[in-house]
């Protein structure tokens, strides 16, 4: 192994190492990412050292209490998390610019330091003042919170040694720097670098840390994927900003489910907790509409109910245009192809527009259903009952195919006063039980189109 400084180049994009320049990278064939950066291996000494005192442990010998959880008083947070704040854990919320992760991250610290957790928020990108600022907009903070302007890991560590916190936050990990490490704040081995160092940190003495990483225009947090590889949890805080609400996805999680979400309202005293998001999504809704329709996704353990809106119309021009917002595009493409196919309707010509209001992302097979029958309205003219939500996934014969925990998405209508629901035939069997609503079976598009309650006008 090479020891002293040397220069390697790394993609940016994947964290791919290399010992020469290349166009394109191996490992993610991305163009043009590779960025020359020197690292040093002068600590491999140290390294052999530390090998010769390792010990391993016999698998009876470990203790296997459940990991405990600490709360974060915000239930979405905690589920998102699987349950709280696990000792010892490396959590990354990755997110676009100014779309919350300060202010969650400080409302995660005014909780916990109203409950006297002795916390360290090390901030690298704004000044005492304007975290103060912030901080006087959320509201009253307890005593044991401490604040800390600072980018050079090594002194970070020391105050740490010294003040020894139960929880830290890092904002966010593209200033963060390693003496070591002698390329920009932000650059792949320096990410890498600091990072390792934050786990060494968290794993050895038992804090749990929180990262925030910044996203890219393409949607991964900034640089390299190995931060998502490094840490526990990857937490994403999307949403639109013309919007006021927010909703963190769970992409990796150690301690519990991924794809669970958790939905925030952004308001002048800053994000406050939406706890039944299919209310709110479905605010607003017009009545009598044709091509709109309620479907029922599944995100994580949580059915949550969403508008689907359709606009079909006879095209201007030679090219029919299509859109999908918040779904996928060729998903639609793909179910029109079957509408045309197998229910006869010359969608050929025709511009269709695909919404999922609210804009929400909404990408489970489940929502298939609501996509065609939102199509079929629109094409026809005529409203759906608006007390009718459907679910199910559409197969390319047109067959309607079973979705997972149908019961649950059922009584999620119900609660919100739906009174049909049309499912796939294959899962009448698992909702029998289920009283005062009723319930529609369909097995083909054909069925669907009979049974969806076109309300004749
Ligand atoms: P911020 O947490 O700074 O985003 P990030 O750290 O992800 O870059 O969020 C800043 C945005 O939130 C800013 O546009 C102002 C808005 N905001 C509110 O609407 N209400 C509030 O109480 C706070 C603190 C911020
Ligand atoms: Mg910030």
């Amino acid at each position: 192994m090479a020891t002293g400084k040397s220069t390697v180049y790394f993609c940016q994009n994947c964290g791919y190492e290399s010992a020469k320049w290349m166009g394109q990278c191996p490992g993610c064939h991305e163009w043009n990412t590779f960025v020359e950066e020197i690292v040093d291996r002068a600590g491999s000494a140290k390294g052999k050292k530390a090998a010769a005192e390792a010990q391993v442990t016999k698998i009876a010998d470990i203790r296997a209490d459940l990991e405990e959880r600490v709360t974060t008083d915000m239930q979405e947070l905690d589920r998102v998390l699987g349950g709280g704040i696990v000792k010892g854990s490396l959590v990354l919320v990755g997110g676009d610019p100014g779309i919350g992760k300060s202010t969650l991250l400080l409302q995660v610290c005014r909780n916990l330091s109203l409950r006297e957790y002795k916390v360290l928020y090390i901030s690298g990108e704004e000044s005492l003042q304007q975290i103060k600022i912030r901080a006087q907009r959320i509201g009253a903070f307890g005593d044991s919170l401490s604040l800390l302007c600072e980018t050079n890991l090594d002194t970070i560590r020391e105050v740490i040694n010294r003040f020894k916190p139960q929880i830290i936050i890092i904002d966010s990990i593209q200033t963060m720097y390693h003496e070591n490490v002698s390329s920009a704040p932000g650059s792949v081995s320096q990410i890498r670098e600091t990072t390792g160092v934050l786990m060494q940190i968290a794993k050895g003495d038992g804090i749990a840390i929180f990262i925030v990483g910044h996203v890219t225009k393409d949607g991964v947090v900034a640089g390299p994927r190995v931060l998502e590889h490094m840490v526990d949890t990857v937490l994403y805080f999307e949403g639109d900003r013309h919007a006021s609400y927010r909703i963190l996805r769970g992409v990796k999680n150690r301690f519990g489910s991924t794809n669970e979400i958790g939905v925030f309202e952004m308001r002048e005293d800053g994000l406050q907790e939406v706890d039944n998001p299919s209310e709110f999504m479905l605010k607003g809704r017009p009545e009598d509409a044709s091509g709109s329709v309620v479907a029922c996704s599944l995100e994580g353990t949580r059915p949550v109910l969403v508008e689907i809106q359709a606009l079909v119309c006879r095209t201007n021009f030679g090219m029919p245009r299509r859109t999908a917002a918040g779904t996928d595009y060729n998903r639609v493409n793909l179910l029109m192809a079957v509408l045309e196919k197998r229910l006869g309707l010359s969608l050929g010509n025709c511009d269709a527009y695909v919404n999922i209001a609210g804009g929400i992302r909404m990408n489970e097979p489940a929502v298939d259903l609501g996509i065609v029958l939102a199509i079929l309205s629109s094409y026809r003219e005529i409203p759906i009952d608006e007390k009718t939500i459907c679910f199910g996934e559409v197969g390319l014969s047109g067959e309607v195919r079973a979705v997972s925990m149908a019961a649950q998405r059922i009584q999620e209508a119900k609660k919100l006063g739906f009174t049909r629901c049309i499912i796939p035939t294959v899962c009448m069997d698992s909702v029998k039980e289920i009283k005062g609503i009723e319930i529609v079976g369909v097995s083909t598009v054909k069925d669907a189109e009979r049974s969806c309650a076109f309300v004749q006008k």
